[in-house]
């Protein structure tokens, strides 16, 4: 059996967990909100269209916030569009994704689905085709009381009440080729900090998301991150991440170490942000919303064979397996270890799109990855403690990668410690200790394992609880040490109460 050991001090903490850490993403994309969130005429839909079913999912996946409408979509998005009487709204050609979208949803009743699902919106604005002017018009219809033109717009389509949205993306992915409205760094730059600059002076209780790079791969990262923010730092609150990661070399060691990737990307932005904060001779910080990251690879083929100018086809259905929920918890560990920069994280995405949480006219079900999320979401709440991790490792891409990832949250509402834990080898169980003298009088509540014999067994609607937690993990504390066996390939959830 191997071994590894956690170490931590009640003292020596990283920080609170912003519970944005935990949001996730809704795009025009695929079935994501037509059939998934909203599908009128289904027996579980409320007078409004909107599923029961995924709000319910929705609800225990404990998800505080939700990126919305894009992604590569808003880039074109005239949000105009989707307001008003829905007799009255065009259909347009969607170029991010070669469809047709209807508009027959729209921001207005996201916000109402919003309020339903017990999340709150992160919206994000068209800075592809469209600029600062728009964006200021954006958010005067959403956030503005009353008595202007925008304002009472919202008003006339019955939102007599603001909906007082909080966090604003600028824009998607602005380095990628791919995007409507593409950009350089410096054009991009300056785009965000006026439409910052004009956003703030509408409403300055906003905070607002510039653009990172659209992944590590790209040759402009780095470059673009300083270049970005050399142009708009005095505007914006958080540098966006995105990250997809697959497992195509279908090498389950080397995909597992993804997570020492994501470690490593975190702190190079960390230190771009901090690098032009030194130009700067400031004191304000640029914080971390990792706002798209997941595995993404399952449905790449299929999805070249779509075809073009549909409505809601399937697309980007990922259906997950069990090594994919394993590596989720653990870039949930290595997000919430980052938890005094990463702010914002959104898991891509939510419904039936790279997602938790699938429909089908007759259902609504959790995929693999659903759990860990919904784990993580639930029980790591409060102040992450700095988590020294002695672990045996491998080799892999990033050099050593080790067997054990892990991370200690205190709660201090209701005394509580979660240990989140991932035991990456495939073949090994590892007795993990952890020295818990600081926390007299705390035992063992829960042990929540998930496992599975096969790394690629999957959750479908007619077997959606093929890969399943349970309770009743190996763990004991005795004399002021906790002593868990984590199993091979497993992800653990270890509850210690008073
Ligand atoms: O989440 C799917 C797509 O991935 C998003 O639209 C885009 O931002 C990213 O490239």
């Amino acid at each position: 059996m191997k071994k590894g050991k956690i170490v931590i001090d009640k003292e020596f903490i990283v920080s609170q967990v912003d519970k944005r850490i935990f949001g996730s993403f809704i795009e025009h994309l695929g079935r994501a909100v037509y059939e998934g969130i909203y599908q009128p005429g289904l027996p579980v839909a409320d007078e409004q269209g909107l599923r029961k079913d995924t709000i319910d999912l929705v609800r225990e996946l404990n998800v505080p916030v939700v990126r919305y409408p894009g992604g590569n979509f808003v880039s074109g998005f005239h949000w105009e569009d989707s307001v008003g009487p829905k007799d009255q709204r065009p259909s347009k050609v969607d170029l991010a994704w070669n469809v047709i979208e209807t508009n027959q949803f729209g921001l207005n009743e996201f916000a109402d689905w919003a309020k339903k699902a017990n999340t709150e919106v992160m919206m994000a604005v068209n800075l592809g085709t469209r600029g600062p002017e728009d964006a200021k018009n954006l958010l005067e219809y959403c956030n503005f009381k009353g008595g202007t033109y925008y304002s009472d717009m919202r008003r006339s389509h019955g939102y007599e009440a603001p909906h007082d949205i909080k966090l604003w993306c600028l824009g998607n992915e602005m380095d990628g080729p791919w995007q409507m409205g593409h950009k350089t760094a410096h054009e991009y730059g300056r785009t965000a900090a006026e439409a910052g600059r004009l956003m703030k002076m509408l409403d300055p209780s906003v905070e607002l998301v510039a653009c990172g790079s659209s992944n590590l791969e790209m040759p402009t990262f780095a470059q673009w991150e300083a270049g970005v923010l050399e142009e708009c730092y005095d505007q914006v609150d958080y540098l966006s991440l995105h990250q997809y990661y697959d497992n195509m070399k279908n090498d389950t060691p080397e995909f597992l170490a993804s997570s020492v990737g994501m470690d490593r990307f975190i702190s190079s932005v960390v230190s771009i942000c901090d690098y032009v904060q030194a130009k700067k001779r400031g004191k304000k910080k640029i914080n971390l919303s990792f706002d798209e990251w997941n595995v993404w690879y399952h449905s790449n083929e299929a999805d070249k064979k779509l075809e073009k100018w549909v409505q809601a086809p399937h697309q980007l259905e990922d259906v997950y397996n069990f090594e994919d929920a394993l590596l989720v918890g653990s870039l949930l560990i290595t997000l919430l270890r980052h938890a005094d920069r990463v702010k914002i994280a959104c898991l891509a995405q939510l419904v039936n799109v790279i997602a938790p949480i699938m429909t089908s006219d007759t259902g609504a079900w959790r995929q693999t990855i659903f759990y860990p999320f919904c784990h993580a979401s639930t029980y790591a709440r409060g102040t992450v403690l700095n988590t020294l991790v002695q672990s045996p490792v491998y080799d892999s891409r990033y050099g050593d990668a080790p067997y054990l990832d892990s991370v200690v949250v205190m709660n201090e509402e209701d005394n509580s410690l979660t240990v989140l834990a991932v035991n990456k080898s495939l073949d090994e169980d590892m007795e993990v200790t952890c020295d818990l003298r600081q926390f007299a009088g705390y035992r063992v509540a829960d042990h929540i394992v998930m496992s599975h014999d096969d790394m690629k067994a999957v959750n479908t609607e007619e077997d959606p609880y093929q890969v399943k937690p349970v309770s009743g993990g190996v763990s004991k504390v005795e004399d002021g040490q906790l002593t868990a066996v984590l199993g091979k390939h497993s992800w653990n959830v270890i509850v210690l109460k008073k």
